[in-house]
């Protein structure tokens, strides 16, 4: 292990031991160092090295959890190291979209759960458990009900839909990686009110004026902003073209590149330019998975009505 990476995974623990999910602890180690027989023996030292009983014992669930779910762990950590992804900005919208498609057809090959949320550590009960946190805040939100039109966009294997199924009028969700929509296909198939489609990744083009009640993306908007911001622009454009009036946006991560209050400012600016009011400004909600929300409103009436 190099120094870096020994002061990140280092860095990384303390958060961990201030914060507390283990399962978001693990996959930060393995970002930081895709070899898990390493990562293991690093947070061993880390908690040998502690003389604090209560970071001793927070380490030790985070190395049981690690070695519960080693295959995961050792898939993904395979994953990392094939450096398919990567977080550089892409030159353009065409390569953008290019690159996600093939990362997303890739990674779901991988593994399913580890596909769309990395601290899943590949198990669907640890991939359930963020969703089930997911719908519980939209609950809390007031943006689900059997009278709602919903879409995601960046759908993924479709875990959304399933969840929400039950909840709302319909659940329709878009990808461009044709994996992850015959993964949400198959998932989804059984039930009726779930319409999941491929998209060319620019625009919400398949969808009517005034035909939808919330527009949410989990984890696909650092996508977009890999893309370039024209890319971001002309969702936040669509996403107000198809949302009825007093219709909910909600996304979940803006961007991956660290500087929250950037990210504040940018979907602040991007509201306002396409007349949404800002519910919520990237606070983190939820105890299992460290994404950031943003709640945005479509005005109840349009004002040139
Ligand atoms: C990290 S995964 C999350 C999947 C899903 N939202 C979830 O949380 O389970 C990101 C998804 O966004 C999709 N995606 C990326 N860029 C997109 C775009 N421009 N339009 C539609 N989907 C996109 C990817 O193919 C991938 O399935």
């Amino acid at each position: 292990m190099t120094r870096a990476q020994w002061a990140d995974v280092r860095r990384i623990l303390s958060a961990y031991v201030r914060r507390g999910d283990p399962a978001i602890a693990a996959r930060d180690v393995l970002l930081a160092c895709p070899d898990v027989a390493i990562a293991q023996a690093a947070i061993g030292e880390a908690r040998e090295r502690s003389r604090s009983a209560t970071t001793r014992a927070a380490l030790g669930r985070l190395s049981r959890l690690m070695r519960a779910h080693a295959a995961g762990c050792e898939r993904i950590a395979r994953m990392l190291r094939a450096e398919v992804d990567h977080d550089r900005p892409l030159p353009s919208v065409d390569e953008g979209i290019a690159f996600c498609r093939k990362l997303f057809d890739w990674s779901v090959r991988q593994n399913p759960e580890s596909s769309v949320a990395l601290c899943s550590l590949g198990s669907p009960r640890l991939l359930a458990r963020v969703t089930h946190e997911i719908v519980a805040a939209f609950a809390q939100w007031g943006v689900l009900g059997r009278d709602r039109d919903t879409l995601e966009i960046g759908c993924g294997i479709g875990r959304m839909q399933v969840a929400l199924s039950g909840r709302v009028r319909s659940a329709h969700g878009i990808d461009l990686s044709a994996g992850m929509v015959r993964a949400a296909r198959k998932r989804c198939a059984h039930l009726g009110n779930v319409h999941i489609q491929t998209t060319s990744g620019r625009d919400l083009a398949r969808y009517a004026d005034r035909s939808l009640d919330l527009v949410y993306a989990v984890d696909s908007f650092p996508y977009l902003v890999q893309s370039g911001m024209a890319l971001v622009e002309t969702h936040l454009r669509e996403a107000a073209r198809v949302l009825r009036p007093g219709g909910d946006l909600v996304i979940l991560n803006f961007s991956y590149r660290s500087d929250a209050a950037k990210d504040r400012r940018i979907v602040r600016a991007l509201a306002k330019r396409h007349g949404f009011a800002v519910v919520r400004c990237g606070d983190k909600p939820f105890a299992h998975w460290d994404g950031e929300a943003f709640h945005l409103r479509k005005a109840a009436r349009p004002l040139n009505d």
